[in-house]
């Protein structure tokens, strides 16, 4: 059962990114560069969000890039010690909230066969899957699976 934490939700700026791709690194065998989260700052087409907690430090990120009426959900991880808090939820239901009204009407994503608790995380919100992607993932090798959420 996910226990609550207070969330403050907001744009991510320059000054995050050190500590995004902290997190980045903490989470994932292929993390993408520092230059990566730099690139996705200030531009139209993505939504680049952070979440904080009361005293300002980063709970976690959600990135997602926006094509005519589709989005793909790039990237999003929650710090190790702040997981199981709903952290992701709340990043992920702000965005999809408003994402009808911005003009999107289908979500995207991938996420790895093997990654159990993000296929929960999402299942809950009404993804399914629509395809795969072999052997789209390095360290380890493994196929993603092709989620949609449509809105
Ligand atoms: C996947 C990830 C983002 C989830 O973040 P989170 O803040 O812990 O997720 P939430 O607390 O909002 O979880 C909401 C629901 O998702 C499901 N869920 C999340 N993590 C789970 C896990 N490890 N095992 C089973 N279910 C899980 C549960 O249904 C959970 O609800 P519950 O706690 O009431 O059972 C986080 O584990 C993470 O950063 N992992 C490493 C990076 C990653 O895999 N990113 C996603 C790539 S596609």
């Amino acid at each position: 059962m996910t226990r609550s934490v207070p969330v403050r939700i907001r744009a991510a700026e320059e000054r995050d990114m050190d500590a995004v791709h902290m997190l980045e690194v903490a989470s994932f065998t292929d993390p993408w560069p520092l230059a990566g989260f730099r690139e996705m700052l200030d531009q139209a087409h993505v939504r680049f969000d952070v979440a904080e907690s009361e005293a300002g430090l980063l709970l976690g990120y959600l990135i997602v890039l926006r094509a005519a009426d589709e989005a793909e959900v790039a990237n999003l991880a929650v710090q190790p010690a702040a997981r199981r808090s709903g952290v992701a939820g709340a990043l992920l239901d702000r965005y999809l909230g408003g994402a009808l009204s911005e003009g999107t009407c289908s979500v995207f994503l991938e996420v790895r066969e093997s990654n159990a608790g993000a296929r929960a995380l999402y299942a809950v919100r009404g993804f399914e899957p629509v395809g795969r992607r072999k052997k789209y993932y390095r360290m380890p090798v493994e196929d993603a699976l092709v989620l949609r959420r449509v809105l």
